[in-house]
């Protein structure tokens, strides 16, 4: 069995990304910068925002923070994105999710500009992707994409299932595996909440993407002998025994799937460290489509 390292495979595609700016800046052109949204104070967006803007730190982009209170109306919000839509310094905008209640998640991803996309959720993007045209990937599924090609792992004519069909990982993710094109190439079974024989389903998969949010959701009995497991959650559970007085949890019964498996990501430490540095790639594509 294999750990497929999200730290090693991270740090590489930053470096790569780092020297991209460095030699950027050198040609005499702008400084990539992205601006993220966060609305409210949820302990997990904040967290994952924190880090994303540190990330784009380390790798010598601009960040730009906005936080906007809870209560913000929804016009409220569509006027702060249309003004980072209009802000010619700005090449990539996120908006946080999950946002409050009132405010409808769809609307604000129709307005934030497609060039500027860099979550990849506009359905201009979605509707590039299913066509495999180029675009922004959402960088969950881009970061699985990535770790892939990073360790070389086979995919043309593999059985890959993917357990969750939203809209930010299960469907991108399903569609980039049956693309022509490597790492692709895979019959793809989308399995959901109302799957029957879903066990049975997973028992035929060379390759599992674990994307539902349950956690330890996938044991040892749903996976066949050297699967590759790709485990997206990234729930958090009490645990007294931690300072913050949570764990992270994924989906998969790690201690008891591994040994199974040939190849799989750890929670923490795998798919969440892929997704920010995909972010950052797509954050310096947006920049860099300037200039084509
Ligand atoms: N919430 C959970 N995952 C994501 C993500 O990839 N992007 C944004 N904007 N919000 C999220």
């Amino acid at each position: 069995m294999q750990i497929l390292d999200g730290k090693i495979v991270s740090q590489s595609v930053k470096e790569n990304v780092k020297g991209k700016v460095i030699l950027f800046k050198k040609e005499g052109k702008k400084t990539p910068h992205l601006a993220a949204v966060l609305v409210g104070s949820n302990g997990a967006s904040e967290t994952y925002v924190a880090s994303k803007v540190k990330n784009c730190e380390e790798v010598g982009f601009k960040s730009t923070l906005i936080r906007l209170d809870e209560t913000i109306s929804e016009n409220e919000l569509i006027t702060a994105i249309e003004k980072l839509n209009n802000d010619e310094d700005v090449d990539g905008i996120l908006v946080q999710l999950p946002l409050p209640k009132q405010i409808n998640e769809e609307t604000i991803i129709n307005i934030i500009h497609p060039d500027k996309d860099v979550d990849g959720f506009h359905p201009v993007s979605i509707g590039k992707l299913v066509q495999g045209l180029p675009t922004f990937i959402p960088a969950t599924p881009y970061g699985i994409m990535l770790m892939l090609e990073h360790y070389k792992i086979e995919t043309s004519g593999k059985h890959a299932v993917v357990i969750g069909r939203s809209n930010i990982v299960g469907r991108p993710i399903s569609i980039l595996l049956s693309r022509n094109t490597y790492p692709g190439n895979c019959t793809v079974t989308v399995c959901h909440s109302r799957t029957k024989n879903l066990k049975e389903i997973c028992l035929q998969a060379d390759i599992i993407v674990a994307a539902l949010g349950i956690p330890e959701f996938l044991k040892e009995d749903m996976v066949k002998e050297d699967a590759v497991v790709i485990d997206v959650g990234i729930t958090r559970v009490p645990d007294a025994t931690k300072k913050s007085g949570f764990a992270i949890k994924g989906d998969v019964d790690f201690a008891n799937v591994s040994p199974k498996c040939s190849y799989i990501t750890p929670v923490p430490g795998g798919v969440g460290l892929m997704t920010i540095a995909a972010l950052l790639m797509n954050t310096f594509t947006a920049c860099e489509n300037k200039y084509r």
